[in-house]
């Protein structure tokens, strides 16, 4: 999730500038940049890393007098974080900093380019400014310039954009991504895609609506829709920057639950086609040779590789095994080199699967990773990297990075069908369709939430949990064990459900907790008679299901079942819920809960 800033007055407007992408570092980020307009003169820095580094690049500058400019923090989706992929992105005239994905942008680039145009970065972002000089070049008026543009972008998108053509303006546009503009008291222009970086600053803000474009100016704000001017809802500006970093969340993991749909439908974007699944980051030949996977990863991101697992052999038919990084490191593993090894990370840095990465590079394996963190050391080891795109999450209890590793591999088992004929087409159009739906499967609604709210009050004691599920729904069930043993600190366990009757059923009684996933798409009647057999031996059951079971003594009802995917997605949210309520009821802290990190860097 990039940050984006913007200012127009008489203040210094570069320490304006970082200030405000500092107050959005906790979006995550791997590289910056500013772009400053002032006497028909644009100066530009940029830096990877961290905005030490764009600081140092910036020390010896510094504005004098009116100028405008405009600042981001980049959160890699498409091209490297370098420099010539930071933002704003320079034209011949113009520059533009963006967040959200452009989803056009290969045929926009394909069209710039066969007119001559030459593209310095990998990235989606740059087609923008490119094709608003195209449009100036041909209207010679600037908004109508940037009115064509805009009505042009396909996707999400929240833009700032300045140009020497018209250097009293910052051009801006919203949708799909958050942006707020707002004015001090002393008719200052500021912008922010988090009124995190507007707090101290404006005083009044507008909340951009999807569809929202225009351009600012110390003469006022300018706000058009569908080509006609709309009228400015401005709002009072308060609140602490912690707060609106939350986003008015009590905690960034309930934020980055809520996340989840937005951050899904950018894992999509440009990956699931009308017909098929594609990766800019995988060359046609890649599988080539390859007849096993091998996925190794640890705690969550180990969840969701099990999971999909299931999904590898039974609809790409390909031999897939999951394996804990710490065990694998010890266990002296027999490798063979027609062997995918896949490693899952949400942060890139976890030392049992980066030595695992290693193992089996230096075993001669091709190696991919899945992960959240672009450059970090897992990518840079592995030999192609399909990023999550969830953003930075903050919640030490993964959530958001779940969700997306999960639909990353279930693009790479449909990808993988594709190469070995193993479905067909039609059967490809039923998973890309289900696809398209999850980021609206996994919305939380205030029913549901308040649901989870009274159900939690009843889950606090005990002596412990059990969660169990069938075929996929087993590593799903290991998955909302995790969730709340992580914050909650109650005992849980994930369990085959196939399995009680092999032992844990001894400790089922009413004090015995059992969070059933019960889906409606995959043995539904082998997991109803597991869940009766617990029923009849006094266990206490929280049914989640499309079906009503009556012997269970709390239910959740769920609607998605129409796919098990879709099942899955909306029952992961339930468990969720239930982690995060239960944790908050006991008082916990949510997102830094004890003894545990957010990168386990260490072995
Ligand atoms: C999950 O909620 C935990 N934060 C933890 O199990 C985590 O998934 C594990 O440490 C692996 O981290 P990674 O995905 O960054 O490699």
């Amino acid at each position: 999730m990039c940050g984006i800033v913007g200012y127009i007055g008489k203040s210094e407007i570069k320490d304006i500038l970082v200030d405000g992408l500092r107050e959005l570092e906790y979006r995550g980020y791997d590289s910056a940049g500013i772009a400053v307009l002032q006497q028909d003169e644009i100066k530009s820095y940029k830096a990877v890393g961290k905005l030490i580094n764009l600081e140092e690049k910036t020390k010896d500058f510094a504005s004098e007098g009116f100028g405008l400019g405009i600042g981001h923090t980049r959160w890699a989706t498409h091209g490297k974080p370098t420099e010539l992929n930071a933002h704003p992105h320079l034209g011949e005239f113009s520059y533009v900093v963006h967040n959200g994905i452009i989803e056009n942008y290969q045929e926009l680039k394909a069209m710039l380019q066969s007119e001559g145009v030459t593209f310095l970065s990998q990235t989606d972002t740059e087609v923008i400014v490119h094709l608003f000089e195209k449009n100036y070049k041909a209207l010679n008026d600037p908004m109508a310039a940037f009115e064509k543009t805009v009505e042009t972008l396909e996707g999400a998108y929240a833009v700032l954009l300045i140009t020497k053509v018209d250097p009293d303006k910052i051009y801006f546009a919203k949708h799909g991504s958050p942006m707020i503009v707002g004015n001090d008291d002393n008719g200052d222009i500021h912008f922010g895609s988090s009124d995190a970086a507007l707090i101290g600053k404006a005083t009044e803000v507008i909340y951009l609506d999807d569809g929202d474009y225009g351009y600012t100016s110390v003469e006022g704000i300018n706000i058009l829709h569908n080509r006609k001017p709309k009228a400015l809802n401005k709002k009072a500006l308060i609140g602490d920057k912690i707060s609106a970093q939350k986003g008015g969340f009590r905690f960034f993991m309930e934020k980055e639950i809520y996340e989840q749909s937005e951050v899904l439908g950018d894992t999509l974007i440009g990956r699931v086609l009308d017909d098929k699944i594609q990766f800019d980051e995988l060359d046609e030949n890649f599988f080539d040779g390859i007849e096993e996977i091998k996925i190794c990863a640890c705690g969550t991101s180990y969840n969701s590789g099990l999971a999909c697992s299931y999904i590898f052999e039974r609809q790409a038919k390909i031999k897939a095994t999951v394996e804990v990084a710490s065990e694998f490191r010890y266990k002296e593993p027999l490798l063979t080199k027609n062997t995918l090894f896949v490693v899952i990370s949400q942060s890139g840095e976890t030392a049992d699967t980066l030595e695992a990465l290693k193992m089996a590079k230096a075993a001669g394996l091709k190696t991919l990773a899945i992960c959240n963190v672009d450059n970090s050391s897992i990518v840079r080891i592995a030999d192609r990297t399909i990023l999550a795109r969830a953003g930075i999450e903050k919640g030490v209890a993964s959530t958001k990075a779940f969700a997306t590793q999960v639909m990353a591999m279930w693009m790479l088992t449909i990808y993988v069908a594709q190469i070995r004929k193993t479905m067909t087409p039609q059967e490809i159009k039923v998973e890309l369709n289900a696809m398209r739906h999850i980021p609206t499967t996994v919305v939380v609604t205030d029913k549901l939430h308040e649901k989870m709210k009274r159900l939690s009050k009843r889950y606090l004691h005990g002596h412990g949990f059990f969660f169990i599920g069938r075929d996929m729904f087993y590593p799903l069930a290991l998955e909302g064990a995790l969730k709340l043993k992580e914050i909650s600190y109650l005992h849980a366990e994930g369990y085959p459900a196939g399995e009680m009757k092999h032992g844990p059923i001894a400790l089922a009684d009413s004090e015995l907790f059992t969070v059933a996933l019960m889906p409606k798409t995959l043995h539904f009647d082998k997991i109803k008679s597991n869940v009766e057999e617990l029923a009849a031996r006094d266990a206490t059951i929280l049914a989640i299901s499309p079906e009503r079971i009556e012997l269970t003594d709390d239910y959740v009802h769920t609607y998605h079942s129409d796919h098990p995917m879709s099942e899955f997605f909306e029952m992961m949210v339930v468990t969720q819920l239930l982690a995060l309520e239960v944790s908050i009821r006991l008082g916990n802290d949510v997102d830094m809960p004890r003894n545990l990190a957010k990168s386990v860097t260490v072995e």
